[in-house]
């Protein structure tokens, strides 16, 4: 923590957390109360750019995709995304913790190219689990990185999205053909056997967390059977 400067502080809705940014000397970082280490860092993104690039490339459309994203974080699976989508395509990011929008319209949104400058970007300011109850049918992808994982980090409620019932609000949001993607930490093979119960034919995919050696994140990628 020695050279890092503190730059915002924000809570997080619905939970007794805060949400801190900190600049070190060459990199970002966001830390939540109570847990050691980083819960995001613009030096380590391999698999959240993983997250926003494997469903797209699984698209038979592009051009004009509708995609939804649980999680702005540090904006590197909307990046990820925009850059596999074509020019008539809308990559909706649903983030629950309006500073976060502010930080990356700041000075940390050059880590990832400022993805929400981007006209195809729309933002959705709260919970994406609310989104996803509102609109049925509607997107082609939708990636989540809610969280730790299943194992829920940030906000105890998110823990209800890797349920059955949460599986099957995001399996009604999806469009035919629509495939569905989660992040997390680790494995977990609760979580993978409740998705294929829910009808998915479900690809799980270990992708370096930072380079070609290391620790590594599980995506699962969801497709309709
Ligand atoms: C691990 S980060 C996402 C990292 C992101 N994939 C990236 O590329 O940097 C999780 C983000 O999800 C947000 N979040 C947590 N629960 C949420 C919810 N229910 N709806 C929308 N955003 C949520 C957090 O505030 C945080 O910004």
């Amino acid at each position: 923590m020695k050279n890092w400067t503190l730059l915002g502080e924000a809570p997080v809705p619905g939970a007794d957390k805060s949400l801190h940014l900190y600049q070190g000397k060459d990199d970002f970082f966001i830390k939540i109360t109570g847990v050691s280490g980083e819960l995001m860092s613009t030096r380590k993104h391999g698999s959240e750019d993983a997250l926003g690039t494997l469903p797209c490339q699984r698209l038979q459309d592009t051009q004009s995709a509708k995609v939804l994203i649980g999680g702005l974080g540090m904006g590197f699976t909307l990046a990820a995304a925009l850059k596999e989508v074509g020019t008539n395509a809308q990559v909706t990011v649903a983030e629950l913790v309006a500073e976060v929008v502010e930080w990356n319209r700041g000075p940390l949104g050059a880590a990832s190219g400022r993805p929400l400058d981007d006209p195809r970007t729309r933002v959705y300011v709260g919970d994406v689990a609310r989104l996803l109850r509102k609109n049925q049918s509607c997107w082609d992808v939708i990636a989540m990185d809610v969280d730790n994982g299943p194992e829920g980090l940030t906000q105890g409620l998110n823990d209800r999205i890797y349920t059955t019932q949460g599986i099957l609000t995001a399996q009604a949001a999806l469009r035919p053909g629509g495939i569905l993607a989660y992040w997390s930490a680790g494995p977990d093979q609760g979580f993978h056997d409740r998705l294929r119960r829910c009808g998915f034919l479900v690809e799980e995919i270990p992708v370096f967390a930072h380079g070609t050696k290391g620790p590594r994140h599980i995506i699962w990628l969801a497709s309709q059977a």
